[in-house]
């Protein structure tokens, strides 16, 4: 009779694979000391482009002082139980009607953490009869919300309306013989390579096609639209979006996530989300300091203002160096160069050990074969010393990758 565990110890799974060459330093890498735009890897000190906290809140005073005092206040305890049982409170009330307002929904209802909320958001938004019909290139917690799907699901090509539309076709005739309805969920801003959801040209289609549209603001809040509110507002169609959802774990600088919508439906989700009515409420000192960095993020726009300035001078300066940073209309900045993945390996310890410079990589499968991307998260902490200094060691890895210098095997310490 086989172990169940045999599978588990012959294969480790498509990125578990790479651990004994990978883990510590392209995965699971320790970053050290206090949240900022240097901080400590290995030792020594890096610039970090890897970090969501896109308007430096982590580290704001007030913000700190927020955190001790809720902590010292009500523990990492409180309150006990869900929400639906025992853990409900006036503040999570407060905080969700803030959100609601500032997104301009009628309501919104907290999530512990994004990824179970959205998954179950889906989840309880779709039955059997309905289709749900969704970008190819959508984060993992979409696509594990669609997989508990038991109807139809269509993917359409990366922000592409035709694709989209022909997939709305196939969704309309399945609903004419089921009586569903169908979902439309794209992202407000695509995480790795930092271009917008196509959400106006997609909300367009409302004009052709019956259907509710949710969108995963994660990138966009905070960063997008006049006041941070988001990339509906930047496209001018937040009132067409139906689900808003943002988390708090990037320009919030913190853990949590919302879902925002119409009150009968935000009724609706809040007693039909498994992984929310089941799980333990968002702790009470998450939810004081979400209300002092919302605040903060509404009141401060010069944070806002100096991360584009930031992002700006970075993207800029790459362009201006001849680097290829695609389509980004976002703060994310991803830098194509092209080489295998063990030059891509040497040429980040290259940047990490010789230049200092922290930044993600990403290789084949999530890109195609041959490209290396590295990603870079600007924030409104960064400096122009670091923006400077990033230019330059980026000129320089390009030259030794076009020289060859990275096809040597290095060993990563
Ligand atoms: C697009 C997107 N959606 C959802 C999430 C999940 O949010 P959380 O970290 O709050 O679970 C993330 C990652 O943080 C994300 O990038």
């Amino acid at each position: 009779m086989r172990d169940l565990f045999d599978r588990i110890y012959k294969n480790k799974g498509p990125l578990g694979m790479w651990a004994s060459q990978a883990e510590g330093y392209f995965v699971f890498p320790k970053l050290e000391g206090p949240i900022s735009n240097r901080m400590k890897f290995k030792g020594k000190e890096v610039i970090t482009w890897s970090i969501n906290d896109y308007l430096g809140l982590s580290n704001l005073s007030e913000v700190r002082e927020i955190d001790f005092k809720a902590a010292y206040d009500y523990g990492s305890a409180y309150p006990m139980g869900a929400r639906m049982m025992s853990g409900h409170t006036d503040l999570h009330e407060k905080l969700e009607n803030e959100l609601a307002q500032f997104v301009e929904k009628e309501s919104a209802y907290l999530l512990n953490f994004g990824y179970q909320g959205i998954l179950s958001t889906i989840d309880a938004l779709v039955g059997k009869n309905d289709v749900i019909v969704y970008d190819v290139d959508s984060h993992a917690c979409i696509v594990d919300g669609v997989r508990l799907h038991i109807g139809k699901r269509f993917t359409y090509k990366h922000n592409d309306i035709l694709s989209l539309e022909k997939n709305l076709i196939r969704a309309s005739k399945i609903i004419e013989q089921t009586g569903g309805g169908i979902l439309v969920i794209s992202e407000g801003v695509f995480g790795m390579r930092g271009e917008q959801g196509c959400l106006k040209e997609i909300c367009e289609l409302k004009k052709k096609f019956n259907f509710r549209f949710l969108v995963d603001d994660a990138h966009g809040f905070g960063t997008l639209g006049k006041t941070g509110a988001g990339t509906g507002f930047e496209q001018g169609i937040q009132n067409e979006i139906d689900v808003y959802f943002a988390t708090f774990a990037k320009s919030m600088a913190s853990t949590g996530a919302f879902i925002a919508s119409e009150k009968e439906v935000i009724d609706y989700l809040k007693y039909n989300m498994r992984s929310q009515m089941f799980a333990k409420s968002l702790q009470t000192q998450l939810v004081i300091g979400a209300l002092k960095r919302l605040s903060i993020l509404k009141s401060r726009p010069e944070l806002k203002n100096k991360l584009w300035e930031n992002v700006l001078m970075l993207q800029n300066g790459l362009k201006n160096n001849g680097f290829n940073i695609g389509n980004t209309q976002s703060c994310v900045t991803p830098v194509y160069l092209e080489g295998s993945i063990p030059e891509a390996m040497s040429l980040v310890k290259d940047l990490r050990e010789n230049f200092g410079v922290f930044c993600s990589i990403v290789v084949y499968p999530v890109i195609p074969k041959g490209l290396i991307l590295l990603r870079l998260i600007p924030t409104a902490t960064h400096t122009k010393e670091d923006i400077n200094e990033t230019l330059d060691a980026f000129s320089k890895i390009r030259e030794r990758l076009k020289r060859g210098v990275y096809k040597l095997k290095t060993k990563v310490k």
